[in-house]
């Protein structure tokens, strides 16, 4: 499909950066359209894993063009760093295209997702401390510094200065911290700029142009739909839009340009950080879940909460992003199950809910309504083709497709880009 959105269907970690550089492998562009350096995408290719959290997955392609758009945040610092690590892994970033208008994480930012994280104790979000929500809130509260504010150093003063004012005012009264010195910011950030200097692009209109000239655009996002600002446990969620229209306004481009929206679900679920989570395992099952899945966060190597996949979420996702298809990943980690359970439902009392409750509470309070399959308890790291998996694996994918209502079109069985195949129809 020449505009494909990958998109997160769950909470996040899904194996989108696998997917988003599988396709890129054939594509001209992979562009991301939100978040920052809270995402975490690993690549396995043989004997290299690649873990990016800003660049897109394209990026180990000489002839992709990885951009990061204006709806992402973006550390400069962090983003350099990435850059280097490329470099030094024989990988030339050079070509990397970040859009001016994306908004810039500053020390100030960062510093406040902490202390804001520890005021709240134990109703903390349970944030990456990336900086990315007060990022997002100065970028809605017209008090961010973009990209293209870099470029010039008296914009960039006054816009500290001013900032700070307030800033100071409340990291030091409430949160008992030292305050930020604008002009030692500006410095700092004055000379990322020059080091970017030839990335930064009209991203939008490259992508336009892409898309008109017929070329292939993959629009990689972060996070999961459960975990976007509008349509995600709110406010147990990250600051932006990881759901599809999140693409469509963090790169600007019209929805009449995509072709396909393409869900990556795992098998199961996962979420970390705080927020209400229906069929999470606090049991064996779970564990065995995160040991099997190596379900540790790649940026904050946090331990995520695993449990049976969610068909009533999933569903939802599917509806709130117009997902066309799915991707179900990690197969391979339920072979061991002996029995295997799917949330078609959830209950409290009399009350069945096949549809994402609109009431935050019932998501606490439900039971999940399982529907029991049995498991195959054989090895299928080494499949790679849907026939030759074993008849109860190929009707448990039958059955995600039948309860999510749309098509699942790739199967991962393992963490390398081999390890993927298509289910033919
Ligand atoms: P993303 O944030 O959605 O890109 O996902 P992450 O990279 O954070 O987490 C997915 C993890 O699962 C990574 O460590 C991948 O290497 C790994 N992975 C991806 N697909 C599979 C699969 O089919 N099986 C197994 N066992 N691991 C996988
Ligand atoms: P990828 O792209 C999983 C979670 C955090 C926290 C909440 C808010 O790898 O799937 P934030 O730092 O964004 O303000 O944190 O969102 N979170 C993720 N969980 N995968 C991610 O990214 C995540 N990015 C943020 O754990 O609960
Ligand atoms: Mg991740």
């Amino acid at each position: 499909m020449p505009a494909t959105i990958v998109i997160g269907a769950q909470w996040g970690d899904e194996g989108k950066g696998k997917i988003a550089n599988l396709l890129a492998k054939d594509a001209d562009v992979v562009v991301r359209y939100q978040g920052g350096n809270n995402a975490g995408h690993t690549i396995v290719i043989g004997d290299e894993v690649f873990a990016l959290s800003l660049v897109p997955s394209g990026v180990i392609y000489p002839d992709v063009v990885p951009i990061i758009g204006n709806g992402c945040v973006i550390d400069p610092k962090v983003l350099l760093e990435e850059m280097g690590k490329l470099r030094d892994r024989g990988i030339d970033p050079s070509g990397l295209r970040i859009s001016g208008n994306a908004h810039v994480i500053m020390p100030y930012h960062r510093k406040l997702d902490a202390v804001r994280e520890r005021f709240l104790g134990k109703n903390q979000i349970g944030t990456t401390k990336r900086g990315i929500g007060p990022a997002y809130l100065d970028k809605f509260s017209r008090d961010g510094i973009r990209v293209q504010d870099l470029y010039d150093s008296n914009i960039l003063r006054d816009k500290l200065e001013a900032g700070l004012r307030e800033k100071n005012q409340i990291l030091t009264k409430i949160y008992s911290q030292l305050p930020f010195d604008a002009a030692v910011i500006a410095d700092e950030y004055l000379e990322y700029a020059v080091q970017l200097s030839d990335n930064v692009a009209d991203t939008s209109l490259l992508v336009w142009r892409a898309i008109r000239d017929g070329k292939k655009v993959v629009f990689e996002g972060a996070q999961g739909a459960l975990l976007d600002i509008d349509h995600g446990t709110y406010p147990f969620v990250t600051s932006s839009n990881p759901t599809s229209g999140g693409a469509l306004t963090g790169v600007g481009v019209g929805p009449k340009e995509i072709d396909a929206v393409l869900g990556i679900a795992k098998a199961y679920i996962s979420r970390v950080g705080s927020g209400p989570f229906p069929t999470e395992l606090d049991d064996d099952i779970g564990r065995a879940m995160v040991e099997i899945g190596g379900e540790f966060g790649t940026v904050t190597g946090r331990r995520r909460r695993c449990g049976w996949l969610d068909a009533v979420a999933l569903r939802y996702s599917v509806r709130v992003s117009g997902i066309t298809e799915l991707a179900l990943m990690k197969l391979d980690v339920l072979s061991e199950f002996s029995t295997i359970r799917v949330a078609t439902a959830y209950r409290t009392g009399a009350t069945e809910y096949t549809d994402f409750p609109r009431q935050q509470r019932v998501l606490y309070e439900c039971e999940p309504v399982y529907e029991d399959h049995s498991g195959w308890q054989t090895d299928i790291t080494g499949v790679r083709a849907f026939v030759d998996l074993p008849p109860a694996a190929q009707a448990y994918v039958r059955r995600v497709e039948q309860l999510a209502g749309v098509p699942v079109n790739l199967v991962s069985v393992g963490p390398d880009r081999s390890a993927t195949f298509e289910v033919g129809r």
